[in-house]
């Protein structure tokens, strides 16, 4: 056998892949992508040492494979995100959220908000620069944004918030000078989160389909396109926890392409583009 041979991903292998990170993540890898997979774990496999995709999963199935898993989730996830993206979310949010979140603010009650899946961090300093537009001194008030991934490469990424310009694409002139500090990386301009945003927002590693273990109920959790990634079952069971982790005036943003189908029967109202919120006045 070639050394070319032992280092493709045969059927075999993929299966023991995508069962375990079905059962460690819920991402749902596919056999037509079989050859994206093996291109993207095959760095892991060189990295490792190892001579073949057989040893990979040798590694991965046993108790030793449990730092390897983190590495391996990583290099599956797709972390694709920009700032404002699908605009019409954040016009909802400014427009239509954030005026109730003042008057909590005001009220002095805790406003929380989540950007679950949060990949490099865009989504949250996002929400952070809206609300900081719309209310300048929102830090006065007890307000933070969580941001969270299951990739603990993409959560470093947000934490240190140095963005180089071509990720910076979908942030307005205005907000890039107000809220970033320009710098050079190399031949690139580079942006960094100012202060400001980075008191607003902080960030965690969190795997969904663990336990979370935040205590606070949030009033708005952006989670978008992340579910995408699952299947039906698993998307089933997040419903319902999302159901428990928003304030009964809350509001859950999902990417465009993710539904939640049968929103009723699980206890959530439709209140724009998948757009939703409770359907009951619990309180909370
Ligand atoms: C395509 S990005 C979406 C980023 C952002 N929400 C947006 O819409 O631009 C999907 C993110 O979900 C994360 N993810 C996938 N499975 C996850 C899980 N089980 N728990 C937490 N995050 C997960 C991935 O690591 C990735 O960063």
């Amino acid at each position: 056998m070639s050394v070319g041979s032992k280092m493709d991903l045969n059927a075999a292998d993929f299966d023991v892949i995508a069962k375990i990170a079905y059962r460690e993540s819920g991402l749902q890898l596919v056999k037509e992508k079989s050859s994206m997979i093996q291109s993207r774990l095959r760095h892991r496999v060189n990295a490792l040492g190892l001579e073949s995709f057989g040893s990979y999963t040798n590694l991965i199935s046993s108790d030793n494979g449990r730092t390897e898993l983190r590495h391996m989730i990583s290099a599956l996830t797709t972390n694709v995100s920009h700032f404002f993206r699908e605009k019409h979310h954040f016009d909802i949010f400014e427009t239509k959220i954030v005026p109730g979140l003042r008057e909590k603010m005001k009220n002095g009650e805790k406003v929380r908000i989540w950007s679950a899946g949060c990949s490099n961090g865009q989504e949250g300093y996002s929400i952070a620069m809206v609300l900081l537009n719309k209310i300048p001194d929102v830090a006065s008030f007890d307000v933070k944004i969580l941001g969270t991934d299951i990739d603990p490469n993409v959560v470093e990424f947000a934490r240190k918030a140095d963005y180089p310009e071509r990720l910076t694409d979908g942030i307005p002139e205005e907000l890039l000078k107000k809220f970033f500090a320009r710098s050079q990386a190399g031949t690139e301009n580079q942006f960094s989160a100012g202060d400001a945003l980075r008191e607003l927002v902080s960030f965690k590693e969190l795997n969904l389909l663990a336990d979370w273990p935040m205590k606070q109920k949030f009033d708005v959790i952006f989670c978008r396109n992340v579910v995408i990634y699952f299947d039906l079952e698993t998307q089933n069971k997040l419903w319902p926890r999302f159901l428990g982790a928003l304030k009964a005036d809350g509001h859950i943003f999902l990417g465009h392409s993710e539904r939640i189908i049968d929103n009723e029967a699980v206890g959530f109202l439709t209140d724009g583009p998948t757009t939703y919120r409770p359907k009951t006045n619990r309180t909370n």
